[in-house]
C-alpha cells in the first residue's frame, strides 16, 4: 500500500482490508497488542490537535509501537527555518512511519515525495483529512450496514472543513445517496469539489435550512465553523452559530438517524442532544482509533515508496496561495492533466496557462 494522502488512493481491495481489520481488531484489541513492537511513529503535528494526534498515538501504542514527535513546531529546529522536507528526511531516519498534519495544503503529499517510509496526511490545512473519512466511513457502514442508498446532511463550514471535503469526494465511490449540503452562502462547499461530485453524477442539494430537510435524513454530519481559517475574527463571528442542532429539531427526525461529528464541537450540537442514543459522534472518535490502527499496521507491513512524477506542464505554476509549493518554492511543480482540466498534483487545485 501506499502513502496516504487522499482516500481515493486506496484501491477497493485495499479499502475493504482496513474495514475488516478494524472490526477484528475492535472486536479483539488483545490479538494484536504486540503488531507493530519494535516500530517507531512519528506524529508531526505542525497544527494544533487533540483527537486526532490522541487517536494516531493510541492506536500505535495499541499496537505494541512506540512514538516520538511534537504538537508544537515552535519547539523544534522548524522554529530555526528548517525545511519542511529537511524535517521529514531526518524523522525518516529515526521512525518507521509518519504522521503529518499541517496548516499548508499538500505538505504531507510533497512529504511523501522526499520519505522513504510511509506518510500519512492527519490534516492539511483546508484540503484533506483522510483518516477522518475512514473513520467517517466505518463507522457509517456498522452503523447503517451499507455506504449506498442514504440520504445524508452534511451542515455547517462545508468550505473550510476538510472532513467535509474528503468525506464527499470518497462518496464519489459509494453511488446511490442523496446528500444535502446544508451551509450559509457563503460557507458552502467549493466549487472544485462541486466539479468533481457533478462529474461522478453524485445527487446533491445545497440548501440553507436543516428544517427543511431534516426529517427525511438517516446520517447528519454537523460540523463547527472554522474560526482559524478566518481573515479576521469579524468575519468568523458574522457566521458563526449559524446552525444549532438541538432537541427541537431532533424530535421530527428519524427514530434511526445517525448524528455524528468530527470533533471538535463547539455550538453547533446542543449540550442536551449528547444524551440522545442517536448521537454517535463519541462513538465515531473511538472507531478512528481502530481505524488508524488497521492503517499503519498495514502499511508497515505492505508499503510501496512513493515515485516522484512528471510535471506534464513545465511552464505551469500553481497558484492557490494556500498550496505547499507556495511556501516551500523549492518544491518541484507539478501540475498533470485531469479529465477536463490541469491540476496542481499536492493542492489539487487547477491551474490555467496565464503565469
Ligand atoms: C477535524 C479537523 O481537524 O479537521 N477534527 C479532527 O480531526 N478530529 C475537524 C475540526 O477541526 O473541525
Amino acid at each position: 500500500m501506499k502513502s496516504l494522502l487522499d482516500f481515493n488512493d486506496l484501491s477497493d481491495i485495499e479499502w475493504n482490508h482496513l474495514l475488516s481489520l478494524a472490526r477484528q481488531i475492535k472486536q479483539s484489541p488483545a490479538d494484536f497488542a504486540t503488531l507493530c513492537r519494535g516500530k517507531v511513529m512519528a506524529t508531526l503535528f505542525y497544527e494544533p490537535s487533540t483527537r486526532t494526534q490522541f487517536s494516531f498515538q493510541t492506536a500505535m501504542q495499541r499496537l505494541g509501537g512506540t512514538i516520538i514527535g511534537f504538537s508544537d513546531p515552535n519547539s523544534t529546529s522548524v522554529s530555526k527555518g528548517e525545511t519542511l522536507i529537511d524535517t521529514t528526511k531526518i524523522v525518516s531516519a529515526y521512525a518507521d512511519i509518519i504522521a503529518m498534519r499541517h496548516p499548508v495544503e499538500g505538505a504531507p503529499y510533497a512529504a511523501s515525495l522526499f520519505a522513504p517510509i510511509p506518510v500519512i496526511n492527519a490534516g492539511d490545512g483546508g484540503h484533506l483529512h483522510p483518516t477522518q473519512t475512514l473513520t467517517d466511513l466505518y463507522t457509517i457502514s456498522d452503523l447503517k450496514g451499507t455506504l449506498t442508498g442514504l440520504n445524508i446532511g452534511i451542515c455547517g463550514d462545508l468550505k473550510n472543513g476538510r472532513t467535509v471535503h474528503s468525506l464527499l469526494k470518497a462518496f464519489m465511490r459509494f453511488p446511490g445517496n442523496e446528500f444535502y449540503l446544508i451551509s450559509h452562502p457563503d460557507l458552502a462547499v467549493p466549487q472544485y469539489v462541486l466539479k468533481l461530485l457533478d462529474r461522478a453524477g453524485v445527487h446533491y442539494r445545497q440548501i440553507t435550512s436543516l428544517d427543511e430537510c431534516i426529517a427525511k435524513l438517516d446520517v447528519l454530519y454537523m460540523t463547527r465553523v472554522q474560526r482559524e481559517r478566518f481573515a479576521s475574527l469579524a468575519e468568523y463571528e458574522r457566521l458563526a452559530g449559524c446552525y444549532t442542532l438541538d432537541m427541537a429539531k431532533m424530535n421530527v427526525a428519524k427514530k434511526d438517524l445517525a448524528v455524528l461529528h468530527p470533533l471538535p464541537k463547539i455550538d453547533e450540537i446542543a449540550y442536551e442532544v449528547d444524551s440522545d442514543p442517536r448521537a454517535l459522534y463519541f462513538t465515531q472518535a473511538k472507531n478512528g482509533m481502530y481505524i488508524r490502527m488497521a492503517l499503519i499496521a498495514t502499511l508497515l507491513d505492505s508499503y510501496e515508496p512513493s515515485v516522484m512524477p512528471q510535471n506534464e506542464f513545465p511552464d505551469r505554476v500553481c497558484h492557490n496561495p494556500r498550496c505547499i509549493t507556495r511556501h516551500e518554492t523549492y518544491l518541484p511543480q507539478l501540475i498533470r492533466q485531469g479529465k477536463t482540466a490541469a491540476y496542481c498534483r499536492y493542492c489539487e487545485h487547477e491551474t490555467d496557462d496565464k503565469q
